[in-house]
């Protein structure tokens, strides 16, 4: 049997981080997690630092080790998303607060530290919101970018173009000079946008079956899942809410489930107008070199069969 692979998680959470990072915790066979990386996104850093540890904590993987990142873009205001994800950031159910350590390195160090310590090209980062905090370990530590295996990011969007602007994903606007430099970096990029996220809705019988898993985890998620479709059915008119980030996760067990191209995406980071747009040339009418995969479709009943059976492990 082939060595799990090795990867970071920087996240932002979030109800769908959280059921991402249950997904990798679940999942020792395929993936091991170096650590997680929490960044400012959806809620501010003091949140996402500590929902990433009650995630831990509901996983029973408390010896998993958290970092605190930035707390802000790096040249622009924070935005959060409270609107979606409820004043915690993981709104829905009342879990308890951590009893695990947060560690005391930064996460752009441990990022930086990681990278430098572990054979070349082994290591795996899974950004799920802003990008602040890798794109601050590039610029601290130039010499990390070739030693990293690959990015899986999710953010950005072309068809499905924004959800928090008309033009921009949140995760990219949030912090799109961070978004810039990542995409120009020239490490080999998997994106996950909305265009595969808005396919993976979690229906009503989809909620059901994590509720019908009977342990803790598969109802903490539906309770989690209850919360926000709220907002986004009201939003979309679908019949369930989007899984952004399991999305990450998935591909890196099951990439078959995926289907994109390999185009150039470029951010805009000019226009105030269409600020964090990721421009991707998916029908190669530029001459721009190719520097992203970007998926575009997902089967959706194998997402959620391998999501649920991997939750009901926990
Ligand atoms: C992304 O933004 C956040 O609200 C979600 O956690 C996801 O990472 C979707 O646009
Ligand atoms: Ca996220």
């Amino acid at each position: 049997m082939s060595q799990p692979l090795k990867i970071i998680i920087d996240t932002d959470p979030g109800q769908d981080d959280a059921v991402a990072i249950l997904l990798a915790l679940a999942s020792p066979e395929e993936i091991e997690v170096l650590g997680i990386t929490a960044v400012a996104g959806n809620v501010p850093l003091e949140l996402t630092q500590k929902n990433s540890r009650i995630v831990c904590e509901l996983a029973d993987k408390p010896d998993v080790d958290v970092f605190a990142g930035c707390a802000s873009p790096l040249e622009r205001k924070l935005v959060t998303a409270e609107h979606v994800h409820g004043k915690t950031g993981l709104d829905g159910p009342v879990l308890p607060d951590p009893k695990m350590p947060l560690r005391e390195t930064h996460a752009v160090d441990f990022i930086i530290d990681t990278l430098r310590r572990e054979p070349a090209g082994t290591v795996t980062l899974c950004p799920l919101g802003p990008l602040t905090n890798i794109a601050t370990a590039f610029r601290k530590a130039p010499d990390i970018v070739g030693r990293i295996g690959e990015i899986v990011l999710m953010g950005g969007a072309y068809f499905q173009v924004g959800n928090i602007t008309p033009a921009a994903e949140f995760n990219i606007y949030v912090d799109p000079q961070a978004a810039d430099i990542v995409f120009q970096s020239g490490v080999s990029i998997v994106v996950m946008p909305l265009d595969v996220t808005h396919k993976a809705l979690v229906t009503r019988p989809r909620v059901e079956a994590f509720r019908s898993l009977g342990n803790h985890v598969g109802t903490i998620v539906a309770e989690w899942t209850d919360f926000f479709e709220r907002f986004d059915k009201e939003k979309y008119g679908s019949p369930g809410a989007p899984l952004h980030d399991p999305c990450v996760i998935a591909y890196l067990i099951e990439p078959a489930l995926f289907r994109g191209r390999h185009v150039n995406v470029t951010v805009e980071t000019g226009s105030e107008l269409t600020m964090g747009m990721t421009v991707a040339d998916w029908w190669g009418v530029t001459n721009r070199t190719p520097n992203a995969t970007f998926m575009g479709d997902l089967d959706a009943n194998g997402f959620f069969a391998l999501l649920t059976k991997r939750l009901a492990r926990l």
